[in-house]
């Protein structure tokens, strides 16, 4: 019995190997796209200028990776090192500051990298088919070829550990020694156990994995009762976003803005003469009779220059929407905080109908709050917090983070 149980000892250990590398490689290849999409998505694209530039090629323009790793932390202190490349750049983008990120590790950094220099080559190989992101999305997770690795692996494993044993049995014969039939293992005990608990472990990760992710509904895209484009309005046309989601401003909602902010410019505006505009699924879209469908719910009628009384109440479908036992406020975060629409929600001036860009999860709130600096000039939230500034003032903290002001506490989010 002595060397089953040595051979099952081996067993276990390749299949936890196995696992581990398995997964332990997977969500490597993925960190640097999380971390980008996390951190820098927001003003910085693979492969076109936003507010900063297009990250494509950067190892090639900053050859020196400890600038290169200096800058992505703390792009200020670069600055005033008087740096002529990095000092040309900021001037040319006409001083806009890019966020601080002093707790990226260099792991977390190179991977960030990596993950833009594989964008970049996979946008100069030639186009694959339309819909490329969604492809791109589904072709980096990887997990079910791996899956497939270690299920033949581990068979491997079990015909070579069977050969292994009759060998054994061969050797032993031949010197005297006497021995008894091997139980093959599929009969055997320990192996079946072993096999349920590995059947186990998988089945309850993805069950969690499932589980938790209920009720998360990142990239959701529902189509709405008018194809409404925030690319036409907030992008081509530069309307700012508080003059229909003024709520995000002054309070805990954003707010839809009711029909008659749209008829405040579209009294006028009855025909749609832009860029041509498309749905997700290629299908073409014409602005002007999804302009007619506003006249409809509205009841204006465009020719006589008067409202009919005929109006329908809009039905737009929710996107974002956090569990009941969840408090966010909105002017708390764009209003104090000062953070931007677009590090949440995404490059909306480029979406024709919006999604949802970030997963809402609490790890996503907790994560953001770890590193982000509270702002704490000119924030008449934060007058109590007087030790904060003297500690600031007197150089013994160089900032603050929403954490140290208690933005990890449970009740602060939860009713
Ligand atoms: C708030 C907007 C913003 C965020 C967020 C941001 N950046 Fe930037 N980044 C800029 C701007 C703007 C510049 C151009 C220089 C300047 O004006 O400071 C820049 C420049 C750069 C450069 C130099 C580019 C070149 O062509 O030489 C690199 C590299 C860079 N950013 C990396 C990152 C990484 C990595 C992240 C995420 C961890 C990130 N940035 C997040 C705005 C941002
Ligand atoms: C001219 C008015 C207008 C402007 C300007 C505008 N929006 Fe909107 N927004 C709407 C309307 C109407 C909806 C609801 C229909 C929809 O989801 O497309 C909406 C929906 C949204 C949603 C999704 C709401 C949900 O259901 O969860 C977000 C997020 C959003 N807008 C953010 C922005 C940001 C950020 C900007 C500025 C870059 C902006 N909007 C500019 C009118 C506007
Ligand atoms: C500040 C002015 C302004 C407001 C407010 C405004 N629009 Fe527009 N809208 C425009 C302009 C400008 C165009 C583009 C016209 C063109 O390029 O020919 C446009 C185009 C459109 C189009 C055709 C393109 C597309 O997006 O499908 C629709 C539909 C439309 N608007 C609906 C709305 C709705 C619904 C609202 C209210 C939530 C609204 N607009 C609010 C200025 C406005
Ligand atoms: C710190 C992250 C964050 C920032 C910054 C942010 N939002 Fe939101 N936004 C959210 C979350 C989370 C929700 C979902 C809220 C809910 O379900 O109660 C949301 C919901 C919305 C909605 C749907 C209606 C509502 O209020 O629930 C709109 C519209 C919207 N945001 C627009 C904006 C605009 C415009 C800005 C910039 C002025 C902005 N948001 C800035 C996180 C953010
Ligand atoms: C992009 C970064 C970011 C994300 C994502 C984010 N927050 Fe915040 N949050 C901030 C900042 C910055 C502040 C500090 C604002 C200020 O200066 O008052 C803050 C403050 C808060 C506060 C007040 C904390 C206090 O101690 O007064 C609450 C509550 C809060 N956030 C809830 C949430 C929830 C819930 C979510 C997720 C749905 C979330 N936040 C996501 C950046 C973020
Ligand atoms: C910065 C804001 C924030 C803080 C602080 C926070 N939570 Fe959450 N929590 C959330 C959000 C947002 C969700 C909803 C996540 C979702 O829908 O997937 C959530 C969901 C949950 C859930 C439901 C399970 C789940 O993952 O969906 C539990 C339980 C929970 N939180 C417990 C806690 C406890 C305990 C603490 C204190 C240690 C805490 N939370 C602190 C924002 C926060």
């Amino acid at each position: 019995m002595i060397h089953y149980r040595s051979n099952a000892k081996r067993f276990v250990i390749s299949i936890l190997f196995l696992t581990v590398f398995c997964f332990g490689t997977n969500v490597w290849a993925q960190d640097g796209k999380a971390l980008f999409q996390q951190n820098c998505a927001s003003c910085h694209a693979v492969n076109k200028n936003l507010t900063g530039p297009a990250l494509a090629g950067i190892e090639e323009r900053v050859p020196d990776k400890k600038l290169l790793y200096a800058w992505i932390r703390n792009n200020q202190a670069v600055l005033q090192t008087g740096n002529k490349y990095f000092n040309d750049l900021y001037n040319q983008y006409n001083k806009a500051a890019m966020n601080l990120f002093p707790n990226l590790t260099d792991g977390e950094i190179a991977a960030i990298i990596t993950y833009v220099n594989k964008a970049a080559s996979e946008a100069a190989a030639p186009p694959k088919e339309e819909g490329g992101a969604k492809a791109e999305a589904q072709g980096s997770d990887n997990s079910l070829l791996y899956g497939i690795l270690t299920l033949v692996l581990a068979v491997i494993v079990l015909i070579l550990l069977q050969v292994n044993s009759n060998l054994k049995r061969l050797t032993d014969e031949k010197e005297g020694i006497p021995s008894y039939e091997p139980v093959p293992f599929w009969r055997n005990k320990a192996y079946i156990a072993l096999f349920a608990v590995v059947l186990f472990i998988i089945g309850g990760y993805f069950t969690i994995q499932g589980a938790i992710g209920l009720g998360r509904s990142k990239d959701y895209q529902p189509e709405q009762p008018i194809y409404y484009s925030h690319k036409v309005h907030a992008g081509t046309n530069q309307i700012n976003c508080l003059y229909c989601h003024g709520g995000a401003q002054e309070g805990k909602h954003a707010n839809i803005p009711s029909l008659n902010t749209c008829m405040n410019c579209h009294m006028a505006i009855n025909e749609y003469a832009g860029e041509k505009l498309y749905r997700e699924d290629g299908t073409e879209v014409n602005g002007t009779e999804e302009i007619k469908k506003l006249y409809k719910y509205t009841g204006w009628d465009p020719q006589a220059k008067k409202y009919t009384g005929e109006a329908k109440p809009i039905e737009w479908v929710k996107i974002h929407n956090l569990p009941d036992h969840v408090y966010f406020n909105h002017a708390q975060h764009v209003k104090a905080g000062k953070v931007a629409c677009q590090t949440c929600h995404g490059p909306i001036q480029e979406m024709g109908e919006v999604y949802q860009f970030s997963d809402l999860s609490m790890g996503w709130c907790v994560n953001c709050h770890r590193e982000s600096k509270v702002q704490f000039t000119d924030n008449k939230f934060y007058s109590i917090y007087e030790k904060f500034h003297n500690d600031l003032k007197s150089g013994k903290m160089d900032s603050v983070t929403v954490e140290k002001i208690g933005g990890t506490e449970c009740q602060k989010c939860h009713y």
